[in-house]
């Protein structure tokens, strides 16, 4: 049963210890890769993310520095910082950690970053690069279940794919990257009339809807393929998926835990993202 268990820790240990490998050489090139982490005010699930990202920067080699402002910032003090990393060479890769506070202007925070050191794949450059199958620095999310699917060697071309979910940091993006290894891609939301109806008839099915356990092992057909990329607490504190485990478990073929899923390799493409744009800048 257990190699129906696709296992992130598995694969982002691999991809780890291949980056560096990757960064030791730079290094010997005279490149450091470096990661700017920006975090504003004190959201829990934030700081916990934010201390994961730099974690791995140490494990891997690759410089972090942690930019830490209260609440209280304003939009022009924020833009003014990412100027600054923005004409800092030293500076690889700029993240914002999201959610901002109301105030701030998301969408205006996230453009100001220089494309070329946007590691997360946000900016409006890199998005439209993505869509028009240009090269670009792919939203680790999304890359992280191209990763998986391709780890357990799920081939996407002319498979039946469900997306559950349409946010701009994974359901839109995801389903791009599906489409574009010839998947036939549905995406489904809050407004769809009867979801079952389209997962019961998926290959591959992607949930990244923010509800604990909403999709359930009736709701898909026997063998088909699950990526869960959900992060939630249930009502007994417990890390838990947007994907019921036990009851999709019996009837996928393979499926993706949490944790232990595709969050480790959102991780891990945030720091290929970082050495890719280290290494762009040395050329
Ligand atoms: N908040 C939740 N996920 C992400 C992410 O992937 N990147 C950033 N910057 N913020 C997030």
């Amino acid at each position: 049963m257990d190699n129906k268990i696709i296992s992130g820790k598995e694969l982002a240990t691999k991809i780890k210890s291949e980056i560096k490998l990757e960064v030791e050489k730079l290094n010997l090139e005279g490149i450091f890769p470096k990661l700017s982490v920006i975090i504003v005010g004190e959201n829990p699930a934030s700081l916990s993310y934010v201390r994961g990202k730099h974690k791995d920067c140490a494990e891997c080699g690759i410089i972090s520095d942690n930019i830490a402002f209260p609440e209280t910032i304003t939009q022009d003090e924020l833009l003014e910082e990412i100027n600054r990393l923005n004409n800092d060479n030293s500076v690889h890769g700029i993240l914002v950690q999201l959610p901002l506070p109301n105030h701030i202007d998301e969408y205006e925070i996230i453009n100001s970053i220089a494309p070329e050191k946007d590691v997360d794949g946000f900016t409006a450059i890199n998005v439209g690069n993505m869509n028009i199958g240009k090269d670009c620095f792919a939203p680790c999310t999304p890359q992280g279940c191209m990763d998986m699917l391709d780890y357990a060697g799920v081939d996407l071309a002319g498979k039946d794919l469900v997306v559950i979910g349409r946010s701009n940091i994974v359901g839109k993006p995801v389903a791009t990257l599906a489409l574009q290894r010839s998947a036939t891609v549905t995406i489904c939301h809050s407004k769809t009339k009867n979801i079952s109806e389209k997962t019961k008839n998926a290959d591959v099915i992607i949930v990244a809807v923010g509800k604990a356990g909403f999709l359930t092992g009736d709701m898909i057909k026997e063998g088909a393929v699950v990526v869960d990329v959900g992060i939630n607490r249930n009502d007994n504190g417990k890390l838990c998926g947007d994907a019921d485990f036990d009851s999709c478990l019996k009837v996928a073929s393979k499926i993706t835990p949490v944790p232990g899923g595709v969050g480790l390799l959102t991780r891990a493409n945030l720091l290929k993202n970082t050495v890719k744009s280290a290494k762009n800048a040395g050329k």
